[in-house]
Formats: C-alpha cells, sequence, structure tokens
C-alpha cells in the first residue's frame, strides 16, 4: 500500500526545543508527509522551560508519538521506510551515541537504524565551546553519511528575529529532504554586482 512519505523528528535534551517544535509546525502543513515524533526525558524538561510547552501540546503537533524507551517502535527497525531523521536539539549525549552505533534509546536506535539503511540523518547538535569529544564525534558520524548542521544563523539574510533564525534553519534542514516550504528563509542569490 502506499503511505506518505515519513520523517522521524527527535528532540533531546539540548537547548532549543523550539527547533523540532517549529519542525513538526511546518510537517503538519504538508500533506505528503507524515512525522513520526520521539522526545527524550532530558528534551521534556527543556520543553517545559523554554517553551512553557507540555508533552500533550507537542504530542498533537506529529502524526505518530513513540516512547523514548519503546524499542519495538515501528521507527526501530530498518523495515518500516522512511526518508531518515532528524534529531532537532540534539545533545552531545544523544550525539556520543550516535557516533557510537550505541542504540540505548529510541532516538539513538532510530538514528543508527537510519545510518544503516543509508537514509538522511540530520543531527542538530548544539553545545558551545566544544570539546574534542564533540567534534570526534561529529567526524564520526560525518563518515558514516551523517549531516551535522548545527544551528548557525546566516547573517547575511539579516534576520530581525529568533523566529526567523529558526525558520532559517528548519527550512533548510527541510530542503534536503525535499519539503521545499516557501517563505521559511530567503535562499542566497548572489549580489548582483558587475565586478
Ligand atoms: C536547560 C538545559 C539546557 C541544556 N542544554 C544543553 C545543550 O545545549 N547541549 C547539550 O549537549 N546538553 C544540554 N543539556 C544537558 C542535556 O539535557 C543532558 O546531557 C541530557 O542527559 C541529554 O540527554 P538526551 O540526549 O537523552 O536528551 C541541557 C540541560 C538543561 C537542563
Amino acid at each position: 500500500m502506499k503511505h506518505k512519505k515519513r520523517l522521524v523528528i527527535a528532540m533531546t535534551g539540548a537547548t532549543g526545543a523550539i527547533y523540532g517544535v517549529r519542525m513538526l509546525q511546518i510537517l503538519r502543513r504538508e500533506p505528503d508527509w507524515e512525522s513520526h515524533l520521539v522526545i527524550s526525558s532530558a528534551g521534556l524538561v527543556n520543553l517545559k522551560y523554554e517553551l512553557d510547552m507540555e508533552r500533550s501540546a507537542l504530542q498533537a503537533l506529529a502524526d505518530v508519538c513513540h516512547g523514548v524507551n519503546d524499542i519495538a517502535a515501528a521507527i526501530a527497525s530498518g523495515s518500516f521506510k522512511t526518508e531518515g531523521i532528524v534529531v532537532a536539539p540534539c545533545s552531545m549525549k544523544t550525539l556520543a551515541a550516535v557516533a557510537h552505533g550505541f542504540g540505548d534509546n529510541l532516538i539513538s536506535r532510530a538514528a543508527d537504524v537510519a545510518l544503516k539503511e543509508r537514509r538522511k540523518t540530520v543531527l542538530m547538535p548544539r553545545e558551545t565551546p566544544l570539546n574534542l569529544a564533540h567534534i570526534r564525534n561529529m567526524a564520526a558520524v560525518t563518515e558514516m553519511g551523517g549531516i551535522i548542521y548545527p544551528p548557525m544563523p546566516a547573517f547575511y539574510n539579516r534576520n530581525d528575529s529568533v523566529k526567523a533564525m529558526v525558520d532559517e534553519g528548519v527550512g533548510r534542514i527541510l530542503d534536503m529532504f525535499g519539503v521545499e516550504v516557501e517563505g521559511l528563509y530567503q535562499p542566497w542569490t548572489g549580489l548582483n554586482s558587475d565586478e
């Protein structure tokens, strides 16, 4: 049977819960896409602290919700077809788990599955400054074909709000999956200079 395109949205306890929330909000408007949400317990703490948002409100944004300890969930198996996974925000702990194939919960397992099936695996790690373990783990994920997309604003866009900055990151990641949403960010088109 034909199904919608599925995208796993995983949220962890790094700061930046708004990135995962915004990704779900955008995907919700896309009729061809089905979002699969999984959030860690630290992610839930930040969701409440940063956005005053409860688990139920977050879950209402997703098409399918999975428990972080439900290692029997569909997204824990490569036989369940998805377009890949976005971990946004991604803590250094979850980055380390993904980098080392340590699938101790459904987030690291789903990322492990995406990597082994050669599906798009995008991590949005958030930490600063970085120690050598963080940098090595990002290199390891990159070597496995994953994409490290830290939430770094492009200042040439002259964004004047946090929302615009978040939308730029969300828009560029969704672009990678072929979800093209107008108006999330302004792509660079050159300076139109004669020089
Ligand atoms: C308010 C707050 C902000 C945090 N920010 C970060 C962060 O930006 N990056 C990070 O790696 N960990 C951050 N942490 C710590 C993680 O939540 C912690 O390492 C946790 O064990 C991650 O678990 P998880 O990956 O299963 O969500 C933060 C914790 C809190 C309470």
